[in-house]
């Protein structure tokens, strides 16, 4: 599952891009494998290929995303692959790999749970319904927008001004305060919080999965 866009060539291969963060070339024929390459990244997007001065050339976008990633939460475990934008253009008889992926750690690290019980109850409504197609299932994020979870002290306090206000709408969260109100807003963060904390006991009981 999770494989990109394909691409077959007229010297039986194909080539495709998968969610582990590989490109692989298979031959068209038989399916066999008979190449990968490690993107360090997910890839959604079809390679192409070119030929300049009588080189041919193979380019992909390589980067994580669409709709599974975005609402795929929590089911993307272990599946899940980091978002690293990049074209990768190969070329035949070259031989080189990328330098070491850095991957920065996940922080969860919530204020204190003090809403109530309906406060999230409220705020899960809300997230089902204006936020989970782009930051995920139970707040888990796949990997390209934010992880709500993992919102620091300062997100927090400028809440408000990024879900109601827009204040990050020029980078793709726009603001909701059209539709929603400052109750609904708290309700949300009280979700929000809610499953930051959820998600640290669960790592510190993995038995209990
Ligand atoms: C259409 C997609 C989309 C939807 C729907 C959406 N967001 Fe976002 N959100 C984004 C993107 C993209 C960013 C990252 C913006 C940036 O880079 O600053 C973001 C960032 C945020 C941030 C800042 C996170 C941080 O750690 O910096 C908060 C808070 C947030 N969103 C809350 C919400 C809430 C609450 C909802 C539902 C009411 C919601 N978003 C719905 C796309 C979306």
């Amino acid at each position: 599952p999770w494989n990109g866009g394909i691409l077959s060539t007229a010297g039986n291969l194909m080539l495709q891009g998968n969610a582990r963060g590989e490109l692989v070339i298979y031959s068209a024929d038989e399916g066999e494998r008979l190449w990968s390459f490690d993107a360090q990244t997910g890839i959604v997007a079809p390679p192409v290929t070119y030929r300049i001065n009588g080189e041919q050339y193979i380019a992909i976008v390589a980067g994580w995303g669409g709709s599974l990633a975005l609402v795929g939460g929590e089911a993307l475990k272990g599946g899940i692959s980091p978002n690293r934008s990049r074209l990768l253009v190969f070329k035949l008889g070259s031989d080189v790999a990328l330098p070491p992926a850095v991957d920065e750690p996940l922080v969860i690290d919530p204020p204190p749970m003090t809403a109530s019980a309906d406060s999230v109850e409220r705020g899960k409504a809300l997230y089902l319904g204006y936020c989970v197609f782009c930051h995920g299932d139970g707040a888990v994020s796949g990997g390209p927008i934010p992880d709500l979870r993992a919102m620091t002290a300062e997100t927090h306090e400028q809440f408000l001004a990024i879900v109601l206000g827009g204040l990050h709408w020029d980078k793709g969260m726009v603001g909701f305060g059209n539709q929603l109100g400052t109750d609904d807003a708290e309700d949300l963060r009280a979700f929000l919080i809610e499953r930051a904390h959820h998600s640290l006991s669960q790592e510190q009981a993995p038995s209990e999965d």
